[in-house]
């Protein structure tokens, strides 16, 4: 019974979802991540924008220790995502790549990829860029190969949209009440 309580507490106060967002400004990301924010409870979102993420100084010390020299905003976010059920990336289409603001905080995961916490962590990514979806789908599949491969994270699904104005994916309400209800799947 005391067990039974212990589990319900820590389920209510952790985030099942993390929601991050690579975007550099109040754009389409933050539209969309925002929409799943509202009808998802148990979610928490991150935007890496307002948050002091230092370059990875390349010092290599995490192979030694699992933990960064660098002190910042990086150690609280890594903490969300490891009790995290399922998180969900929004990422942007920078010259056919992710922006320098999520490759910065990609960097920054490398004390993970020595201890292997985030092994099988559900992620799901959402690519926008202005061009065609299929072009940013396959570019920024690519982008991140190397993080899924090295974290050994489990994809459970991408979303590719095609909106270039920061006002665009207000037009495709459909779209993100379908990815609102894949997640639901996921998480319920
Ligand atoms: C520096 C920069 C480079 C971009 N390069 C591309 C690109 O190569 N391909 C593309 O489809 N869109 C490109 N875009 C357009 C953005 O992907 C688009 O504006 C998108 O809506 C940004 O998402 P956000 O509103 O969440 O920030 C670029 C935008 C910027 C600022």
């Amino acid at each position: 019974m005391e067990q039974d309580t212990i589990n319900l507490m820590e389920g209510r106060i952790m985030n099942k979802i993390v929601l991050i967002s690579g975007s550099n400004r109040k754009g389409n990301i933050e539209y969309i991540l925002s929409a799943i924010k509202e009808q998802i409870l148990e979610s928490e979102l991150i935007l890496l924008r307002n948050k002091k993420i230092d370059f990875c100084k390349g010092c290599l010390r995490c192979h030694q220790v699992p933990s960064c020299i660098l002190q910042d905003d990086m150690s609280m976010i890594i903490e969300k995502i490891k009790e995290a059920k399922l998180v969900v990336f929004g990422i942007p289409n920078y010259f056919d790549n992710v922006s320098g603001l999520f490759k910065n905080f990609i960097d920054r995961l490398h004390p993970l990829y020595k201890s292997e916490e985030l092994k099988n962590k559900k992620v799901i990514f959402i690519f926008v860029g202005g061009g065609k979806e299929e072009g940013t789908m396959n570019s920024l599949k690519e982008s991140v190969q190397g993080f899924i491969k090295y974290l050994q994270l489990e994809v459970e699904k991408e979303f590719s949209f095609k909106a270039l104005n920061s006002n665009d994916m207000k037009q495709k309400k459909k779209e993100i009440e379908e990815i609102i209800e894949y997640i639901k799947t996921q998480v319920i």
